[in-house]
């Protein structure tokens, strides 16, 4: 029976809305003060301001009182890697010690290194330590998760990355939202003919992977030293042709000008941005490109954070992940993205909230269906151990999810 009644929250932030906000926006939460949701049938039926009488026979739910704690929409994390082979720990300590995570790379470690690991596992193996991942996010509050796959590199580890993916979200509570990475980086068998490379992708990959409806974006690393502006394009056009909607890694490491090409080709989201070029933040405002933000990557690169605070000042519809992955952001810890998200990029709480609820379900292409409190979405819900969502950023570092549902059915208990 995944029915239930959350009965009078100190607040119910419901996000309200069905598609990305950008701008002013952003701030508004829609939040109900001693307000009660109602799931029935795993979908939201009823949300109730203080006072409102309940409309339905409590016999037939599962009731929750939330008095002094905080309903959300359940969080949706729009970036991660999070199906991989092995660990990169001595690269972290490289890095520490002052390498650059682009030197690490180019010498044959980085996204090489997890891929030949990635190789090596086996299906059931990937499934295991991805179910662990899921679960670990899920005690944070994340609902449903993109995932990509690009560390096979090859036929045949690509398409057992996606089916790891599409066998987590048969058996696992998460919703898992694929996306096809082939264009992650050049395997050794392929260094020096990048162009040969992407035709691979483009000729033999996708036409499998979308008959097989194993993902629904495709995504690449345009980035200096890995894939060139013409490359991705041709890619991303590609890859329209065949079904996909479209993401790139954009400007994290150099100004590139990835975000224009985003623009340009009006994908579905750019992401990372560190380095998006005043234009180029503009363009993507005008051309509603979703700028997904990695706030936890560049903690972990010891990088500057991307300018989310002029990003949305201009108008873009801004969204956070934690782009969990082995190399430059090992960690799917949200309290610390709320924290940073605020702290050191300058988004008010309102904000971030949007970011990663609403926002980050447009960058899924899901906003129709997650991300908010509204009648006929998903019953996806995180309740707070605290009166008011400014908790989130303030309580720096501290899980303080209480309760986790997903489709009506409580998940996590903290
Ligand atoms: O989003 N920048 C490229 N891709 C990943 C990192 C992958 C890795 O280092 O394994 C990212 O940060
Ligand atoms: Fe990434």
């Amino acid at each position: 029976m995944n029915s239930l009644i959350i009965k009078n929250a100190s607040q119910v932030v419901t996000c309200s809305g069905f598609a990305g906000k950008r701008g002013k926006e952003m701030s508004d939460l829609h939040v109900i003060e001693n307000g009660t949701v109602i799931v029935t049938d795993g979908m939201i039926s009823h949300v109730l301001k203080r006072g409102e009488p309940i409309p339905v026979d409590e016999a037939d739910y599962t009731v929750i009182d939330a008095t002094g704690k905080t309903l959300l929409p359940g969080f949706v994390d729009p970036h991660t890697h999070f199906v991989f082979g092995g660990y990169r720990e001595e690269e972290f300590s490289w890095r520490m010690r002052g390498d650059s995570y682009m030197d690490i790379m180019n010498r044959g470690g980085g996204i090489v290194n997890t891929t030949n690991a990635t190789r090596e596992a086996s299906e059931d193996e990937l499934v295991s330590v991805g179910r662990q991942r899921l679960d670990a996010m899920m005690r944070l509050g994340i609902t449903t998760v993109e995932g990509k796959s690009g560390y096979g590199l090859d036929k045949e580890t690509e398409l057992k990355q996606l089916r790891v993916m599409r066998r987590l979200n048969n058996e696992h509570p998460m919703d898992i939202v694929p996306t096809f990475m082939g264009a992650h980086a050049t395997p050794a068998e392929w260094k020096g003919r990048e162009d040969a490379f992407i035709d691979f992708n483009i000729k033999e990959m996708f036409p499998l992977v979308s008959q097989e409806r194993l993902a629904e974006c495709a995504d690449i690393f345009c980035e200096k030293d890995v894939f060139t502006i013409e490359q991705s394009r041709r890619y991303l056009q590609a890859a329209r042709e065949h079904g996909f909607l479209l993401k790139i890694h954009a400007d994290e490491i150099v100004q590139f000008g990835g975000a224009e090409l985003a623009a340009e080709l009006k994908c579905l989201s750019a992401d990372h941005l560190l380095q998006a070029s005043d234009e180029g933040i503009r363009a993507m405002a005008e051309a509603g490109v979703v700028a997904t933000l990695l706030p936890l990557t560049a903690f972990s690169l010891r990088e500057a954070y991307a300018r989310g605070r002029e990003m949305i000042d201009a108008g873009c519809i801004v969204a956070l992940a934690t782009d969990l992955n082995p190399g430059s952001s090992f960690t799917a810890a949200v309290p610390l993205l709320f924290a940073i998200a605020s702290i050191y990029m300058k988004l008010s709480p309102e904000e971030a909230v949007t970011a990663f609820t609403i926002n980050s379900a447009a960058a899924v292409n899901r906003a129709d269906k997650i991300g908010s409190i509204d009648v006929g979405k998903q019953g996806d819900l995180v309740l707070l151990q605290f009166p008011s969502y400014k908790f989130l950023p303030y309580h720096v570092g501290m899980n303080i999810v209480d309760k986790v549902i997903k489709k009506g059915k409580v998940e996590v208990i903290n």
